[in-house]
């Protein structure tokens, strides 16, 4: 085996043994018990424009194998703001991609987490946030609090491993629509897609 592959595999591995110790510690937070495949990753990462220049806000890095996918999309690492809340695995994220903006914080209450960038707009949402750990009242306020973030129409993306999205529809504020299924990641997970209707 070539000493490239054999690389590859011990990044794999060692990325794989950082999240499950994450998931020792808090098994609610991270969800499941696999980083995100590089499948779904570069599919969540599609829907970005990188041509709007605005920033991205992505939502539970976990290991950065999402925030990877950002960045090979085009969005520069300084366009990348991604709130996670297991401050234990900010130092290997921020040694990863240097010039992101990782910040330590609640997903559910970004008016703090993201201190200046609190009033910006951003370009799309990419979130692996584990949301059916969550009431279903604190998910659809994420929505709705995301969704005034981006000009209408933009999206979140939203990774969720049960066959219906984890945000019921609000048919007068915004809309729900399947993305994908992927069945290459371990478990199989599907995408959602939330946009805000233009006159909301
Ligand atoms: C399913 S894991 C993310 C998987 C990630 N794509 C990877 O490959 O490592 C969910 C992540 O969301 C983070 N998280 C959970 N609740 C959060 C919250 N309220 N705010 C920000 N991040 C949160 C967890 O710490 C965890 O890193």
């Amino acid at each position: 085996m070539s000493g490239f592959k054999v690389e590859k595999i011990a990044e794999r591995f060692d990325e794989e043994i950082r999240f499950f110790k994450s998931w020792v510690e808090s098994p609610k937070a991270m969800g499941t018990i696999c980083p995100t495949g590089k499948v779904i990753a570069t599919r969540m990462a599609s829907v970005i424009n990188t041509g709007s220049g605005l920033p991205v806000l992505e939502l539970g890095p976990g290991t950065g194998a999402i925030t990877k996918a950002i960045l090979r999309h085009g969005v520069k690492p300084e366009n990348l703001y991604s709130v996670e809340y297991t401050a234990s695995l900010i130092p290997h994220l921020e040694a990863e991609h240097p010039g992101v903006n990782f910040i330590h914080g609640d997903a559910f209450d970004l008016q703090n987490a993201l201190g200046e960038m609190a009033a910006s707009r951003f370009d799309s949402v990419v979130s692996a946030l584990p949301l059916l750990n969550f009431p279903v009242g604190q998910r659809i306020a994420l929505v709705r609090d995301l969704l005034n973030r981006l000009p209408a129409g933009r999206p979140i993306v939203q990774l969720s491993y049960g066959p219906h999205s984890p945000v019921p529809p609000d048919w007068q504020t915004y809309t729900v629509e399947p993305l994908d299924w992927i069945f290459r990641n371990l478990p199989p997970a599907r995408l959602w897609i939330y946009r805000r209707i233009a006159t909301a």
